[in-house]
């Protein structure tokens, strides 16, 4: 761990107040959260976006059992779809396509023999992403694209079975376009898979939570700390009206790693098919 955070901060004293966060953060995870993320006042846009990496693959080393069930249950129908391509159908693999893939947090759900395309814009992510892929050499992954899921015109229409988004919508500057674009390089009877964090949807019960979803959005207190992610935001209405021909969703919420992220516990999770 230790040399990875080296990698991501190699500036002496931002490396020692940071050792010293860390180490909070491990003995009280959620007052280490806010800790941490206070820093992110003092960085600049480039250190940031690493904070950021850095930060992101820390909170998902700390997922629990019960969010990787969720991960599972969501992820199911991978195992079981069919390539349209004939050789991929023979090995069981499929072409996926992953968007904001960060760190890299899904491979355990792809079948053996797939092959992984991904995109990130931000390539801070790319010690940790190539990290966590050494672990599934079953995978091939040997495209991966630096850019925005808006802007993917490099994939081909018609080119993918699976596409991939966990967490991510949140933060894209368009969600049109990209569930667009999404919809664009699957192949006719192609699937989206999404786990998504999004507004509270049931304010009589929990109107506290989305008052502070709004308010933490609208002062760009969230955004600014978690590089753009918005918590008041719902990709449904934007999946549904594109043209799929299916749309199975779910909402629920989802157990979080700390306290302070029960803000975005409601999730939405589901599968369109084109
Ligand atoms: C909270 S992280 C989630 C990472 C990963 N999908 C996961 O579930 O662990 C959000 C990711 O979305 C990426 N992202 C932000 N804006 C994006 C955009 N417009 N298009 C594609 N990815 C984007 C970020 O760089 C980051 O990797």
């Amino acid at each position: 761990m230790s040399s990875l955070f080296e990698k991501t901060f190699p500036y002496g004293s931002l490396l020692e107040s940071t050792t010293v966060i860390r180490n909070y953060a491990s003995e009280h995870k959620g007052l280490g959260v806010i800790a941490c993320v206070a820093v992110v006042f003092g960085l600049g846009p480039t250190l940031r976006k690493r904070f950021f990496a850095w930060f992101n693959n820390r909170v998902t080393k700390m997922k629990n059992e019960e969010y990787e069930a969720l991960k599972r249950g969501a992820f199911a129908d991978l195992a079981t779809q069919k390539s349209s391509d004939p050789e991929f159908q023979k090995a069981n693999g499929l072409r996926i396509l992953e968007i904001g893939v960060g760190s890299g947090t899904n491979f355990s759900f792809y079948p053996d023999g797939s092959h992984l395309t991904v995109v990130d814009p931000n390539p801070y992510f790319a010690d940790y992403y190539y990290e966590n892929k050494k672990k599934f050499p079953n995978i091939k992954a040997e495209t991966v694209i630096v850019s925005y899921g808006e802007d993917m015109d490099m994939v081909e229409s018609n080119s993918v079975d699976a596409v991939v988004v966990t967490l991510v919508l949140c933060s894209v500057k368009d969600i049109a376009k990209v569930i667009s674009q999404i919809k664009r390089v699957l192949v006719p009877g192609g699937r989206f898979y999404f786990i998504e964090h999004i507004q509270e949807w049931d304010r009589s019960s929990h109107g506290y939570r989305w008052i502070l979803q709004h308010i933490l959005t609208w002062f760009k207190i969230w955004p600014f700390l978690f590089e753009g992610c918005n918590l008041n935001r719902n990709p449904l209405p934007f999946i549904q009206s594109v043209g799929f021909s299916d749309v199975q969703y779910e909402r629920l919420y989802a157990p979080m790693p700390a306290k302070v992220f029960m803000i975005a516990s409601p999730h939405l999770k589901g599968i369109a098919t084109k």
